[in-house]
């Protein structure tokens, strides 16, 4: 596809339903992960704007910084700390509406005030997380979830 990307204005809903297709076409027939992973970021941080969007990957015991839209963050995580720890440790999607009220939250920066974190299981095995940051309070929902989740599963990890 072409590499420019069709943001629109709408509710989370809609920003969504037309940002699932265009993330398809991206990974159509790549089969590199860190230029999918990347593309993947790039897309999401290109229409909401986020403050910061990225990858962890699993390796070992710890979890490494991926590709990533945003500032620069903490490069290693161990299972069960912060938010994306605990995503990993319990294999399931952490929502947080005010960073400073989740014990162990990880700040990586100072403006960051509400975070989504998404495992992606493998084989029942958590292999990443997508993280989220955004710099107010209250940014993510369901919708966001039921989104995210989408579209990590169009991933291929494998
Ligand atoms: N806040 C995360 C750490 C990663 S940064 O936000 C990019 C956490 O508590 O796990």
């Amino acid at each position: 596809m072409a590499e420019d990307l069709t943001i629109i204005n709408g509710t989370k809903q809609e920003q969504y339903e037309v940002l699932i297709p265009q993330i398809k076409a991206l990974l159509q027939g790549e089969p590199d992960l860190i230029a999918n992973l990347a593309n993947t970021v790039a897309a999401l941080k290109e229409q909401f704007c986020w403050f910061w969007v990225g990858f962890y990957l699993v390796k070992k015991d710890e979890l490494v910084l991926g590709p990533f839209q945003g500032p620069v963050a903490c490069t290693r995580i161990r299972k069960g700390r912060g938010v994306c720890g605990t995503s990993w440790a319990e294999a399931k999607t952490i929502i947080v509406p005010d960073v400073e009220k989740f014990p162990g939250h990880i700040a990586c920066s100072s403006l960051s005030k509400s975070e989504i974190v998404v495992p992606v299981l493998l084989n029942n095995q958590v292999v990443a997380v997508l993280d989220i940051d955004s710099d107010a309070y209250n940014s993510f929902d369901e919708t966001d979830q039921y989104y995210l989740e989408k579209i990590i599963a169009l991933i291929p990890f494998g």
